[in-house]
């Protein structure tokens, strides 16, 4: 059975319109990553829905375009929404990332929820 593992930081860790990269369930490369916009934060998998299983970030934690009004993927150049994960730019325009469940807590801690993700080699980490 797989167990579910939480993630957890504190909002103020995270500056507005900055993003941060995990390495969830012990994985070696980040698989998931966090952005906040303002009080909120929205998570994904870092996966290219263009080519599934893509990286995203060029560098560490560089998921976003230089004003940080976008998510981009470093491979070809999409963009995606923010709050929704829609790529509106790009090889797969109208295709979303898939989201990952956060939310925030009353003491302004952030949980983001992994969800199971497989590593590079296809093998379930959790
Ligand atoms: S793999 Fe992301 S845009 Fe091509």
């Amino acid at each position: 059975m797989n167990a579910l593992r939480e993630i957890a930081f504190r909002l103020d860790d995270l500056p507005d319109g900055q993003a941060r990269g995990f390495n969830a369930a012990g994985s070696r490369q980040h698989t998931l990553f966090v952005v906040r916009k303002g009080e909120s934060v929205y998570g994904y998998l870092d996966a290219c829905p263009h080519h599934g299983d893509t990286p995203m970030a060029w560098r560490e934690h560089a998921y976003l375009n230089a004003n940080a009004s976008r998510i981009v993927c470093s491979a070809h150049g999409a963009q995606f929404d923010v709050a929704t994960g829609v790529c509106t730019l790009g090889p797969c325009l109208g295709q979303k990332l898939t989201p990952v469940p956060v939310w925030i807590g009353n003491h302004r801690e952030v949980h983001v929820m992994d969800i199971g993700i497989t590593d590079q080699r296809g093998d379930k980490t959790s």
